[in-house]
């Protein structure tokens, strides 16, 4: 087991606020351990904590810790809901690669979440009700209280959920057609049959109203859209960089992830904590 450590950089600053580890296992527990308290301080004063989830590979960390939090620290689920950011459509939820079966593998099968409480857009709903639907899912959010802590991942092209780029900062709930970059990164994962054309993926704006907001980043092959998202303009031509608007938004890297970063000059930026 790694222990905790400080992150190797923390810095807020005009260009949004970034946390560098020098491995991932550290930035995930620190990322956990944080989710650990916000759900504890919740329940501690008879509320609700609602999580923003992402799928893809660089999560599953996470949540192993998370799953790991709830067997041997008793950290229980039972006050948490949850809204997955996207879902490939048309897809069923009980198809293997539905990002519904994702989740149900890496947390909602092993923590005391209720199933009830846990909520991705459907690929099933017909397509005359994807606009109902779409409107729906963002109501649920409202309803809930809005999302506490969102975490996200972030596209080889530099998209959130499925916001591909041209995605405006007022996006909400929607279908969307995957860019061609998207399903060929996906293929692998297909196999034989092709990923789906479309998805349903909560908005840039949906995003950007979470009160916290975390994106995770490992390895280098992430470092040049990193670079784009933190320290290059705010566009919707990397939907990423729309974080640089958001006060609590973190870029949550390990080294190799950030090695494209300038660092700031001495006193631009601050702790982020
Ligand atoms: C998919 C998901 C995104 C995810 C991205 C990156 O497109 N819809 O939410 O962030 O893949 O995936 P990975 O974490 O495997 O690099």
């Amino acid at each position: 087991m790694i222990p905790p450590s400080s992150p190797l950089d923390s810095r807020r600053d005009r260009r949004g606020a970034v946390l560098v580890f020098d491995h991932r296992d550290r930035a995930v527990r620190a990322i956990a351990t944080e989710i650990a308290a916000l759900i504890r301080e919740r329940a501690r004063t008879g509320h609700a904590c609602v999580l923003g989830l992402a799928t893809g590979s660089t999560p599953r960390g996470l949540y192993a810790e998370l799953v790991r939090l709830h067997r041997e620290e008793a950290l229980s689920f039972a006050n948490v809901t949850t809204f997955n950011l996207d879902e490939y459509y048309p897809l069923a939820p009980t198809h293997a690669l539905s990002y519904r079966s994702y989740m149900h593998a890496e947390l909602f099968a092993h923590v005391d979440l209720d199933p009830a409480r846990t909520h991705l857009p459907s690929g099933t709903v017909a397509e005359a009700d994807v606009v109902a639907h779409c409107a729906d899912y963002e109501a649920k959010i409202r309803a809930a209280g809005g999302i506490d802590l969102q975490i996200l991942g972030l596209g080889g092209n530099g998209h959130i959920g499925f916001n591909e780029p041209g995605s405006s900062r007022d996006s909400c709930t929607r279908m969307v057609t995957l860019a061609p970059g998207t399903r060929g990164a996906a293929a692998a994962d297909w196999g034989d049959t092709t990923p789906p054309r479309y998805a349903l993926t909560m908005g840039v704006r949906t995003i950007l109203d979470a009160r916290r907001i975390v994106l995770l980043a490992w390895g280098e092959g992430k470092a040049d859209m990193v670079s784009a998202a933190v320290e290059g303009a705010v566009t919707a031509q990397v939907p990423a960089s729309f974080l640089q608007e958001h006060p609590q938004a973190q870029f949550v890297l390990d080294a190799a992830a950030a090695s494209a970063l300038t660092r700031p000059s001495a006193g631009s930026g601050e702790p982020s904590g």
